[in-house]
């Protein structure tokens, strides 16, 4: 007979307490527990995933990670360090409607032609929508396998029956575990899900991909809580006006965590952007002053960015190339704020007080500003406030 226990949850980061909290220790938010049923875990459906617990000399331990696979979708391949690891669980998270299911669609669909036998499940739409999504990126290989299902054991016990080359989970937060009583989408349910998917995963060398929504509010249970149970983390971003998105990887224990693959959304899917500096530069204006173009590097690509003068960092920026330019340091405790007009002259910001008492705040003792923005500004004997009007005056109190 299991024993039930109760224990309280945080719907934002998962911290547990035994008791109601009002307001978070780990997260700082407020109004989110949420007591949630705990299941016995010492017996029942747990126990059989177990690996075999005999330990093994670290020599015998074979020293390459295993054959990759290559998703045919060479700006994910590049962000997961060079294709799926064997085994790994891969978080990808995201905004709903940013594009994760047609992304991950558009993945199997790639591996399926290749002829291997792929699994998608999905807790989110019907077989007949999947049909609709598949049909426009035209994703029609029979070894494509489409699982409607929100039951953790059942699908299990499809992964167990199928053993398919990769497996996605669309959404991590519709799955649902009929050993613990709480909502599908809470905390425990979601930590529950994700930690049998993953041990089959592990324990069959099967990939696994698992979505989750991140939603501003905070208001499904984030996939931060299962950021630390995953070999690596993407997260698929974009702005809703524009079709173009950004994949990046925030942790990777296969690969590097600074690289991002960029897409366009478009009536037939997801097309890759393999040069992002001709986009990144596709509106910059002819002949406007205030604007230069600067190589930046991402993971191991070079990517061309505009860089627009713009309010309140620019006095900074001027001050930083002096400082190089003249070989000597700016004094540590000093922070500067302006901005910069064509001939040198130093304009007002915004919220000068603002700014001033976080650098006040922060252990800053002296602020350049604008001698425009004086007016504004209370005195406090912990803060020097240097005003200036021109560059020539910024050097003259630096150096
Ligand atoms: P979807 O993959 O359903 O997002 P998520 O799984 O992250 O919630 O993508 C939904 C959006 O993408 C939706 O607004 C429609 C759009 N879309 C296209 O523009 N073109 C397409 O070919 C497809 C399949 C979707
Ligand atoms: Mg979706």
């Amino acid at each position: 007979m299991k024993k039930s226990k109760t224990s309280f949850f945080c719907q934002h980061c998962g911290y547990m307490s035994p008791k109601w909290l009002g307001k978070c220790p780990s997260c700082n938010g407020w109004n989110c527990f949420a007591e949630e049923l705990v299941a016995q875990t010492d017996s029942g459906s747990r126990a059989e995933m177990q690996f075999d617990g005999r330990p093994m000399p670290v020599s015998d331990i074979p020293a390459e990670e295993g054959e990759r696979t290559l998703t045919g979708i060479a700006e994910i391949d590049r962000v997961l360090g060079g294709g799926i690891v064997n085994g790994s669980a891969i978080l990808i998270g995201g905004e709903p409607g940013i594009g994760k299911s047609t992304l991950m669609l558009q993945m199997m669909k790639n591996l399926a032609v290749t002829g291997r036998k792929v699994l998608y499940v999905s807790g989110e739409e019907s077989a007949h929508q999947i049909k609709l999504r598949s049909n426009r990126i035209g994703a029609a290989a029979a070894d494509l396998l489409v699982l409607v299902e929100v039951s953790l054991e059942k699908i299990l016990e499809q992964i167990k029956k199928i053993n398919p080359a990769i497996v996605v989970i669309d959404s991590i937060q519709t799955v649902y575990s009929g050993d613990l009583m709480s909502a599908p989408g809470s905390v425990g349910q979601v930590r529950e899900a994700s930690s049998r998917l993953i041990l089959s995963a592990k324990k069959n060398g099967i990939p696994m991909f698992l979505v989750g929504h991140v939603t501003k509010d905070g208001s499904i249970a984030g996939p931060k809580v299962l950021e630390h149970m995953v070999d690596t983390v993407l997260y698929f971003e974009g702005d809703s006006g524009h079709a173009y998105r950004i994949i990046r990887s925030i942790k990777n224990r296969f690969g590097p965590t600074n690289e991002i693959g960029v897409f366009e959304m478009r009536d037939k899917g997801l097309t890759e952007v393999p040069n992002p500096s001709a986009f990144f530069l596709a509106e910059r204006p002819q002949n406007a002053p205030g604007s230069v173009v600067v190589a930046s590097l991402e993971g191991t690509r070079p990517i061309l960015v505009e860089i627009q003068a713009l309010p309140a960092v620019d006095l900074g920026v001027v001050a930083a190339m002096a400082s190089s330019f003249l070989d000597r340091p700016v004094d540590a405790r000093t922070v500067i704020l302006g901005e910069v007009g064509l001939t040198g002259e130093v304009r007002a910001v915004s919220q000068m007080e603002l700014r001033v008492k976080e650098a006040s705040r922060l252990g800053f003792n002296r602020c350049i500003v604008p001698r425009t923005n004086m007016a504004s500004l209370p005195q406090t004997a912990k803060m020097e406030i240097c005003a200036i009007s021109s560059l020539k005056e910024l050097l003259e109190n630096l150096f």
